[in-house]
């Protein structure tokens, strides 16, 4: 029996941080084994706001090595890069062309990265949710893990499918594309700044301080866990909303130290910053050395990761080609041959 299919995927736009690491990548390395799995590097996506061409080709390959080192294993899923796969783009504009324009307009992403550039935005920008529908459909996904802020782009996916595609062109009650379910973790699904309790920890944030990428030094860690905004009370606890930097800081403790949310709402229940900080870099130093080292190797060698993607593109294309097939022939398009 087919096992029901995963796809999901990171941009490659900066260093990968904890909440991208806890809000998804950790979800899919516990999906592999009993999940037909796909991930892949989003390439395309990181163009859709201004971008540096030199890094792109780095940028992607060391996202991929992540993947590996946080335990994605090539044996059991398929890890490859979005713009290897001519289908992503070819079916998102087979998309573009049956989604309304003021569904695009309403995501919230993408108002809050326009605000952010101005002027200067993209039709790619306004585009990305239905290139994202695009590399879930294609995979013909039951399931998309991912943090909470991809949730409205989830809702688009699945309104194409149902409402612009089966709906539209599908015959006899036989659906075209396979409508996806996100899949949000109740813990890490939303990692908070370091500098700002009350907004996301981001890739885009200008200000570096607020976030901890995955290949930080512990020295780094070290400095960026001390200057992590605190407030004045003594005793650590859970869900007060007026103490949201003490609720995110005690949730990171809690996955990275694998104690667990009571655990350690008891343990810090009396405790002071001056002692809990050094807890929690600890506990995240040593969560992420292992993802380091092997990190580092996999970019020593280059050509198991050329392995890795290269067996990774040749799976995706097979799926990826066939489904496209399905609704291009849908939509009256004539066979390819
Ligand atoms: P991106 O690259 O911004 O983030 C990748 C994944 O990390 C999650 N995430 C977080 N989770 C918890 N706390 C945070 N602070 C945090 N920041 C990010 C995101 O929810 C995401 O799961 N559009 C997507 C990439 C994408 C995609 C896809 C995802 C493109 N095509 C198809 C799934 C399926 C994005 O920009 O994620």
């Amino acid at each position: 029996m087919q096992r029901p299919r995963v796809l999901s995927g990171v941009q490659p736009t900066g260093a990968l941080h904890l909440g991208n690491w806890l809000g998804a990548i950790r979800n899919w390395v516990d999906l592999q084994s009993s999940h037909d799995t796909f991930v892949c590097v989003v390439d395309l996506h990181a163009i859709t706001v201004p971008h540096d061409p030199t890094r792109l080709v780095d940028d992607t390959r060391t996202t991929a090595a992540l993947y590996l080192a946080c335990g994605m294993d090539p044996a059991q899923c398929s890890v490859f890069v979005q713009s290897d796969i001519a289908a992503h783009s070819e079916l998102c504009w087979l998309l573009n062309c049956i989604t309304p324009l003021n569904w695009l307009e309403r995501m919230i992403q993408f108002k809050e990265k326009a605000t952010k550039q101005g002027d200067n935005v993209s039709v790619g920008l306004l585009d990305y949710p239905v290139l994202m529908a695009a590399d879930i459909l294609l995979y013909d996904a039951d399931l998309v893990p991912v943090g909470e802020d991809q949730k409205q782009h989830l809702e688009l996916a699945r309104d194409i499918a149902q409402q612009r595609i089966n709906a539209r062109f599908g015959h006899d009650n036989k659906p075209i594309l396979k409508v996806p379910e996100p899949m949000i973790l109740k813990e890490g699904a939303r990692v908070m700044s370091l500098t700002d309790g009350r907004s996301k920890m981001s890739k885009s944030d200008p200000n570096e301080a607020s976030r901890i990428t995955l290949l930080d030094p512990p020295e780094l860690i070290t400095k960026k866990i001390k200057r992590a905004k605190t407030d004045p009370e003594r005793g650590l606890e859970f869900n007060n909303p007026d103490r949201p930097e003490t609720d995110n800081l005690l949730g990171l403790y809690a996955i990275l130290s694998g104690r667990g949310r009571d655990a350690v709402a008891k343990e810090c229940a009396e405790m002071g910053w001056g002692q809990f900080k050094p807890l929690l870099t600890e506990a995240t130093v040593e969560a992420l050395k292992p993802i380091q080292a092997r990190h580092q190797e996999l970019m020593a060698d280059p050509s198991e990761l050329d392995q890795v993607l290269a067996a990774g593109r040749d799976r995706a294309q097979t799926v990826a080609s066939a489904t496209l097939e399905r609704v291009r022939t849908a939509m009256g398009f004539s066979a390819r041959t």
